[in-house]
């Protein structure tokens, strides 16, 4: 069985392991405990042959607000071995499709993770966020190089240097997520096309899942290992404790003594 988590719902049902963030308080900030909870989803999914398929959803209204910041205060590293580090390689290596439900705000790596999934829905209430240099940070789980693959250089700069939140048409017209829904529709249609995969033949999904990653999946690896490194410089910065102490202080942040 999968690890326990309380803000992490894991079900295993007809072929589909869906996986719940569930911190609804906080946003489904995602906490240490709660990246244990989904790698220990993800190991489990991955070596049960009764599982085809992987889906990932928030809760009502909210898929997440990325890395808990409080965490990301008293880590100081971001390195191949941490908990989120683990959940980047399962998100990359997994050989089964991976589905996403996104309402509300996805924030980080929940944005990021959205590119490792192989096919994303989103309600009209989404709002994707990658406000990483906004925090003292750099782009993570390889999105300096996917980002930049998949809309293009200036489309990714844009996301990523100016860090302002995007609608879900705007996903949509980027090429982050399938398919725009009615808020009320998007975990239907998730689970719909998580049902009709499972209906596949599995070896063929693997095999195509495969190919289609095979030409970039070294990129990845390689983009994954520089931004650990940059992000952990990051982390220990004091741009990054100035983001990080005026958003839980909830005031603007003030950079303007640095160099
Ligand atoms: N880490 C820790 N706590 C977080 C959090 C995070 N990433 N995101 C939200 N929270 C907490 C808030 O501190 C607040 O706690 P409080 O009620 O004890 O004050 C609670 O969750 C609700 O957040 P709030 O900001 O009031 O909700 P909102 O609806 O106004 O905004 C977000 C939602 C997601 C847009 C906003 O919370 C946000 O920008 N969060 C930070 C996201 C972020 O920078 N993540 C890291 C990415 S690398």
């Amino acid at each position: 069985m999968a690890e326990a988590s309380e803000h992490v719902g894991v079900e295993f049902e007809a072929g589909i392991c869906t996986i719940t963030l569930a911190r609804p308080r906080k946003k489904n900030a995602l906490t240490v405990a709660m990246y244990a909870a989904i790698v220990a989803a993800f190991a489990e999914a991955r070596a049960r042959k009764d599982v085809r398929v992987l889906l990932m959803r928030g809760s009502e209204g909210v898929f997440t607000a990325g890395n808990d910041l409080m965490d990301f205060m008293k880590a100081g590293e971001l390195g191949p071995q941490s908990p989120v580090a683990q959940l980047l390689s399962h998100l990359a290596a997994c050989e089964k499709p991976i589905v996403a439900a996104v309402q509300g705000p996805a924030v980080g790596i929940g944005v990021t993770m959205l590119l490792h999934c192989d096919l994303a829905y989103a309600g009209e209430s989404a709002r994707f966020h990658m406000p990483f240099v906004n925090l003292g940070l750099c782009p993570e789980a390889g999105s300096s190089f996917l980002l930049p693959r998949l809309m293009g250089y200036q489309r990714a700069a844009e996301l990523i240097l100016l860090g302002e939140p995007f609608s879900a048409q705007v996903a949509h017209d980027y090429g982050l997520v399938n398919q725009v829904l009615a808020d009320e529709a998007v975990l239907d249609r998730a689970r719909a096309a998580a049902e009709a995969l499972t209906q596949k033949p599995p070896a063929a999904l693997r095999a195509s899942k495969r190919l289609l990653r095979a030409g970039y999946a070294d990129r990845v690896e390689a983009a994954m290992a520089s931004e650990y490194e940059a992000f952990t410089a990051g982390l220990r910065s004091p741009e990054a404790t100035e983001a990080m102490t005026a958003f839980f202080e909830k005031r603007a942040p003030d950079f303007s003594k640095f160099e």
